[in-house]
């Protein structure tokens, strides 16, 4: 099994400027590395700059890439328009935009104020629209032709779930966005995606979604029908295959990385995978006896 190598061997983002939101972390920092392997020139931004000169040095040095580093709230219009201005005065051009930026806590929701909920919608959907309007504005009016948008969402996008409230109505947002956009900007060139993770460890979601003993007490590799979280070069792998020419003709989806872990909670009578081997002669003859009785 090679999930965890890189999929790609060449230069295949080459000469591509991905401008990655939340790049200094987590799955950020990952699909970065992985895009610079592939001869990207790649602008890292979130709030906190000495965060992301500290990985863009750790980055340049493991890939010899190279790395801009801007900061950016992206819950501010004009700090993406200035974003937008340092990439364009640094690389020239920029391909592609991945709105990886998120922010998320696990409470009960009678318990946020009402600046608490608002907090995690900007972060998340209010983010993620201030980031696609402005590169869209911009590859709309350079007439550029290629340019691609991807989309971090997660699975409770579509099933929706307690105790995430904030983050499930934003990511389901972005999700209508992309669909949304998918049709209306393809006639510019505009390819809109979305990668809903399963669980994939990173200090920033695990310690705000699975504090102190929780990471133990619920084992998180039981809920996904493989027995394993995500290693982060497959999902990076999947982030480079659709900035890549080779996803030419995907526009508007959104590809599940999760082990099948959202089905397994969906799936009506998937509990049944808890009843022993040796007990299912006993569970047919059972039936079988109804039907003969009925
Ligand atoms: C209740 C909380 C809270 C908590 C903060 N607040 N933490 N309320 N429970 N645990 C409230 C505050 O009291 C405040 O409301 C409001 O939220 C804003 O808080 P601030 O700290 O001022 O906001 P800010 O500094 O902007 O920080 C944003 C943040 C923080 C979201 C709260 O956690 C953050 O910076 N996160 C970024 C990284 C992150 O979250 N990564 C995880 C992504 S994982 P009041 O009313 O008091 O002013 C993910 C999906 C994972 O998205 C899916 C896994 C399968
Ligand atoms: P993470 O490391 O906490 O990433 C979140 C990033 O967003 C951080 O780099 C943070 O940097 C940045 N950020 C937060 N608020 C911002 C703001 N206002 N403006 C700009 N940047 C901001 O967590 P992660 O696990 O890698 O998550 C990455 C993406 O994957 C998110 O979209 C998340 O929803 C999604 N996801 C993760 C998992 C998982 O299991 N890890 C599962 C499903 C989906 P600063 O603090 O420096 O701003």
């Amino acid at each position: 099994m090679h999930f965890d190598q890189p999929m790609f061997k060449n230069d295949e983002l080459k000469d591509k400027v991905i401008v990655v939101t939340g790049g200094g972390s987590g799955l950020g920092e990952s699909m970065t590395r992985y895009f610079l392997q592939l001869g990207a020139k790649v602008v890292i931004t979130s709030r906190k700059l000495e965060k992301l000169d500290k990985s863009a040095e750790k980055l340049r040095a493991e890939t010899g890439g190279e790395v801009l580093t801007v900061a950016c709230d992206v819950r501010d219009y004009e700090a993406v328009e200035n974003l937008m201005a340092e990439s364009l005065n640094t690389f020239g051009k920029v391909d592609a935009l991945v709105n990886n930026a998120a922010g998320n806590f696990i409470s009960p929701t009678e318990r946020l104020s009402a600046n608490a909920f608002d907090t995690i919608i900007d972060i998340v959907l209010k983010g993620s629209k201030n980031c696609t309007l402005a590169f869209g504005k911009h590859w709309i009016k350079q007439k550029q032709s290629v340019a691609t948008v991807l989309n971090i969402v997660t699975t409770y996008a579509w099933t929706g779930s307690g105790y995430v409230v904030p983050s499930a109505a934003a990511k389901a947002g972005v999700l209508a966005m992309t669909r949304s956009l998918a049709v209306e900007w393809a006639k510019y060139g505009i390819r809109m995606n979305a990668i809903a993770p399963g669980p994939f460890p990173t200090k920033g979601a695990w310690d705000r979604l699975l504090p102190g003993d929780l990471k133990e007490k619920f084992d998180i590799k039981k809920k996904v029908p493989l027995k394993r979280v995500g290693e982060h070069q497959e999902l990076a792998n999947l982030a480079a295959y659709l900035l890549s020419d080779y996803s030419a003709y995907i526009n508007g989806e959104v590809i599940t990385i999760d082990g099948g872990e959202w089905l397994q909670g969906a799936g009506e009578f998937n509990m049944l995978e808890q009843v022993p081997k040796e007990l299912w002669d006993m569970l047919e003859a059972m039936i079988r006896s109804q039907k003969e009785k009925s």
